[in-house]
């Protein structure tokens, strides 16, 4: 089917929830993908962080291959091969002790809640109601479902969908005497994504998710990151806590987990595994032979990219601080290793930026209405940089031009 074909079959029988561009990918090879025109594509936004290793990379599609053919669910009723080993990959990178696996981000983050709850029960004695509010950050994303919804600090995505879990209080985002504040003997977690991805790229300041360790250790709480978007190499890192010097008591992933296929984790230690038994938690598909074989091959082939990562992602910030230097309309560069963000000082500038890319063939989005996100593939290159910079530096110049003149036009 082409395009148009397809955009007005999908507006007939598709909820409505998408407004997708306008184009129709049909292969990715690397850091490229090609439309149904045979246009060639250069993809910074990997999927929103999900194709971490480009497309179609020799490794993960050999054993896609093998264990398609040889299985591919079982259920959590029986054993399979690969999720002992997948977990144990994942527990010794994050430095936690167990791993539960689920299909999606916001499927994690549900079980980290529930996890945090159940915990709380388990410090209850004498009768005494059990610490259940949990506390989470201004312009935080934490994903779809009702737990994540309600712990999700921006009203736009909550407010259609009320009343949500009760519960949950915000926090000003890096205020530390806000979290002094409110993390009394209620609290039964504190929830942080490392580095708000939706909300614009903005990293948790060091000194709040220090103080955050300090308070929660102190008062019983327990530490919750989401790393779903910023986690499993994205920083450069494994993990984006692990350039804190903070460790967590259950961390979530998801995105480049499986190299696009569904599948997210939630990691904790043993004190805090104790609250589970079996039957209090589950998931039919969560954790299948396909997804873990291919988790597995991931961690494997990630470790060696990891300062790659770091020193392209440095590469690649120099260039976007150079780019604010020279044009005024940048307000600030922002993000670590490839999650990397350009706030401008307009909303129509950024889209006006995103469909400009995308008619010069290069894929990134706008997230906070004023912000650029690049999520690259973490295999790019200098050069796929360079054309990304040299990009940036025309648009940017060309869409102030284009503003300038219509202000002009408009005023006389
Ligand atoms: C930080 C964070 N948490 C949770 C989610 C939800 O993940 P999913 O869309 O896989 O449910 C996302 C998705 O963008 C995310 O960025």
């Amino acid at each position: 089917m082409k395009l148009a074909a397809l955009t007005r079959a999908e507006a007939q029988v598709l909820l409505p929830t998408y407004d997708r561009q306008k184009v129709l990918f049909e292969k990715g090879r690397g850091v490229y993908l090609w439309d149904s025109r045979g246009h060639r594509y250069l993809d910074f936004l990997s999927g929103i962080g999900v194709n971490a290793l480009g497309h179609g990379h020799p490794a993960i599609q050999v054993v896609l291959k093998r264990q398609a053919s040889r299985l591919i669910h079982v259920s959590n009723l029986f054993f399979h091969p690969y999720q002992a080993e997948l977990a144990r990959r994942l527990t010794k990178i994050s430095g936690l002790d167990r791993a539960f696996f689920c299909n999606s981000g916001t499927e994690a983050w549900e079980g980290a809640l529930k996890l945090a709850r159940a915990h709380a029960r388990t410090l209850c004695t004498n009768g005494h109601k059990p610490k259940w509010r949990i506390l989470a950050l201004e312009n935080s994303f934490h994903g779809r479902t009702f737990g994540s919804l309600a712990t999700t600090g921006q009203a736009k995505y909550r407010d259609p969908f009320g009343p949500l879990l009760p519960g949950v209080s915000f926090l000003e985002f890096n205020d530390i005497s806000d979290l002094k504040r409110q993390l009394d003997g209620s609290v039964c977690a504190v929830c942080v994504e490392t580095i708000q991805g939706e909300g614009g790229i903005r990293p948790v300041s060091a000194e709040f998710l220090q103080a955050a360790r300090k308070l929660t250790e102190n008062s019983g709480a327990l530490l919750i990151l989401d790393e779903i978007q910023c986690g499993l190499g994205r920083t450069g890192r494994y993990f984006a806590y692990q350039h804190y010097g903070v460790q967590p008591d259950i961390v979530t992933v998801a995105k480049p987990l499986a190299a696009g296929l569904p599948l997210g984790a939630i990691l904790t230690t043993n004190r805090v595994a104790r609250a589970i038994h079996p039957g209090m938690h589950g998931s039919t598909f969560g954790g299948g032979p396909l997804a873990c074989a291919v988790a597995v091959e991931f961690l494997r082939v990630l470790q060696p990219l990891l300062k790659h990562v770091e020193e392209i992602g440095n590469y690649f910030r120099a260039k976007l601080e150079w780019l604010k230097a020279k044009h005024g309309c940048v307000v600030e560069v922002r993000g670590m290793g490839l999650m990397l963000a350009m706030e401008l000082n307009s909303a129509d500038l950024a889209k006006a930026i995103v469909a400009e890319f995308l008619q010069r063939r290069i894929l990134i989005n706008r997230t906070n209405d004023t912000v650029l996100r690049f999520l690259p593939p973490y295999i790019i290159e200098k050069k796929h940089v360079d054309q990304v910079i040299r990009a940036l530096d025309e648009v940017l110049a060309s869409q102030i031009r284009e503003i300038g003149k219509s202000r002009k036009r408009s005023k006389s």
